[in-house]
């Protein structure tokens, strides 16, 4: 049952609203004061708010903002009378899901209800978009429950609607091409191919006739004719893995054919054409290499019409806990072996570690400890070699101290949701030197309101 709060200063409004809503199924807390409001948001979770935006004495825009602190995904309706429509609309500016005037008409804040539930449980959904497709496909999974991730895979979602290539960036192991999979299945090609073609694993020579196939004769040796990857793509996705790898003359040839989506085979006449979407990937940062003039900057503009960034796994590490569980659940099946769980100081390992190698790295090292485990738990001694951690335990202690600061600048803000006032009372700083130190580590707070 969907839970919904009502804030008027009207009590007869309250008790009148209750009596509809609870008349249609919704559980409902009422209160007639901005600061009552607070404190039932705080000690409960809700799906949804009504709130009045003229409170005697309070205001109502300022009461929303207070309770999008505490809960930053749950849709405000506000309640106004006919006068105040523009401050309705400034609230909606301010984040308010829409607004209703007074007298109500029922029907209409039924719907209104409806469609703010509705907006707020698809943001849910998008936490995992790609369980389904792993039920129906055998895919990995995704898992992630960050700020980081859930933004990054609600991206996902919007750019599957679309044909619009997509540019996939992100540090090695972050899950390129797991997002670039995901990316397909929850698209409308989704029932037609996937081909994926890494563009460093192939000599320069044999890239062109990959991409584009050959006619029999085009060269010695082509003794059958081939379909190239872009054919065999035709009416999927393409996925063009490190593209950044791709030799300039191929770069100049890729360009045409997505201009012109049309290309001739190796010693072919007759032209081509295909329908592909495009998703490429690289983990250097291709408008450095435009700058650096290895990547052609027509090119870049072509493919990084959406641009996704996969977050380092350091930058997110409250997704580490469920990665690992994930991984220890993925490997146990796999090797037939029951172990239940990792000790607390093995988790808290996997905490400190800066995981260059980001997802992969945890994967194998969850795997290691899997095959070597003969306990049912997983215990510290296992996870990560003696060698790592005596050079973590190397690092110099500036760079340690800064690592420390960081961690603790991100658990401040995420605590306080990016409140700054908030979080240097908490620190014990003064306001201007918290903001100090959050751009002295490239933190944004607005990231860690609401999204
Ligand atoms: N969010 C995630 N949830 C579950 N598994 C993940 C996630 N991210 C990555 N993985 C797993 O980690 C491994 C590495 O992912 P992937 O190959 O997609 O990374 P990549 O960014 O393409 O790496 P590289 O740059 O080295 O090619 C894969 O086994 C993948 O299934
Ligand atoms: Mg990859």
């Amino acid at each position: 049952m969907n839970k919904i709060m009502v804030v008027d200063d009207d009590q007869n409004v309250l008790k009148v609203i209750k009596m509809r809503l609870e008349a249609n199924h919704y559980q409902v807390a009422t209160a007639f004061q901005a600061a009552k409001a607070v404190k039932i948001a705080q000690d409960r979770m809700f799906d949804l708010a009504l709130v009045d935006l003229k409170l005697r004495g309070e205001n109502g825009i300022e009461l929303m903002e207070n309770l999008h602190q505490i809960n930053p995904e749950m849709p405000i309706i506000i309640l106004t009378s006919y006068g105040t429509i523009e401050t309705a609309v400034e609230a909606m500016k301010k984040g308010a899901y829409s607004y209703v005037t007074k007298p109500f008409n029922y029907k209409e804040l039924l719907q209104q209800i409806k469609n703010g539930l509705e907006s707020s449980s698809l943001s849910k959904v998008t936490d995992q978009p790609c369980n389904m497709v792993k039920e129906s496909q055998g895919f990995e999974n995704i898992v992630g429950a960050s700020e980081k991730m859930k933004k990054m895979l609600e991206q996902v979602v919007q750019a599957a609607k679309t044909d619009s290539n997509v540019h996939i960036y992100g540090e090695s192991g972050t899950g390129k091409e797991l997002i670039a999979r995901c990316l397909h299945e929850t698209s409308p090609r989704k029932e037609n191919p996937f081909v994926a073609i890494n563009c460093a694993a192939i000599p320069e020579t044999l890239l062109e006739s990959e991409l584009f196939g050959y006619e029999k004769g085009a060269f010695t040796g082509a003794k059958q004719s081939k379909k190239g990857i872009f054919a065999q793509a035709h009416t999927g996705t393409l996925f063009l893995d490190e593209i950044s790898e791709m030799p300039l003359t191929m770069q100049v040839k890729l360009l045409r054919v997505l201009e012109e989506t049309v290309f001739y085979p190796l010693g072919g006449e007759k032209t081509i054409q295909v329908d592909v979407r495009i998703v490429v990937a690289s983990n250097k940062d291709l408008k450095k290499e435009v700058e650096n003039g290895t990547f052609r900057e027509d090119l870049f503009y072509r493919v990084h019409v959406i641009n996704i960034k996969l977050p380092p796994l350091r930058e997110r590490k409250e997704d580490i806990p469920l990665l690992a569980g994930h991984f220890l659940q993925k490997y146990t099946k796999k090797m037939n072996k029951t172990i239940k769980d990792f000790s607390p100081s093995a988790l808290q390992k996997m905490m400190l570690h800066h995981w260059p190698g980001n997802v992969r790295e945890l994967e194998n090292t969850v795997e290691y400890a899997v095959v070597m485990a003969v306990q049912d738990v997983i215990n510290e001694d296992l996870i990560l070699s003696s060698e790592e951690e005596v050079n973590e335990g190397l690092k110099c202690l500036k760079s340690a101290k800064e690592d420390f600061e960081k961690d603790y600048l991100v658990q401040l803000i995420g605590l306080t949701k990016g409140n700054v006032s908030h979080a240097a009372k908490l620190a014990g700083k003064y306001r201007a030197d918290l903001y100090e130190l959050l751009k002295k580590y490239d933190l944004k707070p607005i990231d860690y309101r609401k999204k």
